[in-house]
């Protein structure tokens, strides 16, 4: 970067640009604002309900009541959209998760009664099947095989009722090939081609999804599996790009990158790459290693948790789904 003529040191000081606020507001590459947040949110069955989640301190699983006071609060503080993850009661869990395609499922529910009450704040529902079946796995499994193509044709089903009770956009979050265009051609079919697909599309098998899965309860039915003949080895970078093509090519509105902060690499690719909206997920383990050390003591949440925003932006994300949102945005000083 320093070229031949160019003034080194003593000529050239760079803490100059460093030396006071102004300065450093004024040269500032990256900002964060409550616009680049998306808040998940835990809903689980009842009334006026909140249980926490004791892998992810501050965090709890809230009934549909208090779900929709939480898009009143979101509103309030400028976030733009909420993601919605299901706590499905154990006895409607099914081998073949059939509760997903049911139109008064919990999520669907949810959907309707916040907009029933709010408007201006996107809904996100995740389409996959894990929340719904009793082995915990995104798909349907034959002979310890995950089905792809089976499973693709439950996940339209799936996105079908979620579009229909109201949601703006399907983010399938499953890793099943080809659903993306699936689910695509299912919805416009049904004339719901104002529903927007946001795909996690770089999704990777990993061990940051620790507390997500405690939360939804999906934790015990997964036991000791994993999800790796379909979720991404974290040791691949090119093929994030080929999956984020693929998805873009299927009709793909929006990507993600998943977990984030560990895979900021990929995050830069693909917003080199495609140029597209490109969001990370900063993933249950990811909020729970920061809140974790914090409530240990051993570091300032307020500005680690802040700083981690501005990782992101500098590595090119649109936008972050964090479960730290409304603090973010309390903190941004909206
Ligand atoms: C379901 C899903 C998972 C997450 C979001 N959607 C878990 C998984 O794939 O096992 C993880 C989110 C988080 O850890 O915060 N397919």
């Amino acid at each position: 970067m320093v070229q031949e003529g160019q003034s080194m040191f003593p000529g050239t000081r760079m803490r100059r640009n460093r030396a006071d606020q102004w300065v450093r507001r004024l040269t500032r590459e990256s900002s964060v604002t409550p616009d680049d947040l998306i808040w998940p949110l835990f809903v689980q069955e009842g009334t006026g309900e909140r249980t926490p989640v004791p892998s992810m301190p501050g965090v709890e699983r809230l009934s549909i009541d208090l779900v929709v006071d939480a898009v009143g609060e979101a509103k309030r503080l400028g976030i733009p959209a909420v993601a919605i993850f299901p706590v499905t009661p154990q006895e409607l869990k099914t081998p073949d998760g059939k509760e997903s395609t049911n139109s008064d499922n919990l999520v669907c529910r949810t959907v309707r009664a916040i907009k029933e009450k709010h408007d201006g704040v996107g809904v996100i529902c995740d389409v996959a099947l894990d929340p719904y079946t009793t082995h915990g796995q995104d798909g349907i499994v034959r002979d310890g095989k995950i089905l792809n193509d089976e499973t693709v044709e439950v996940l339209c089903q799936q996105a079908f009722v979620q579009a229909r009770a109201g949601c703006d956009v399907i983010a399938p979050s499953d890793m099943m090939d080809g659903r993306v265009g699936a689910i695509r051609n299912a919805l416009d079919e049904e004339g719901l081609t104002e529903v927007s697909l946001l795909a996690y599309s770089a999704k990777y098998a990993s061990a940051f999804y620790g507390p997500f899965r405690d939360a939804v309860g999906s934790a015990q039915s997964l036991g000791s599996a994993d999800k790796r003949t379909y979720q991404m080895d974290p040791a691949n970078t090119d093929e994030a790009l080929r999956e984020v093509a693929l998805d873009v090519a299927e009709g793909a509105d929006m990507v993600m990158v998943k977990p984030g902060m560990p895979y900021l690499d990929i995050v830069r690719r693909v917003k080199d790459t495609f140029g597209l909206p490109t969001f990370a997920y900063q993933v249950s383990g990811e909020y729970a290693m920061l809140r974790g050390a914090a409530d240990q003591g051993w570091l300032d949440w307020e500005k680690g948790i802040v700083e981690s925003m501005v990782c992101f932006k500098r590595a090119g994300a649109d936008g972050v789904l964090t479960y730290a949102a409304p603090e973010i945005a309390r903190l941004l000083g909206a």
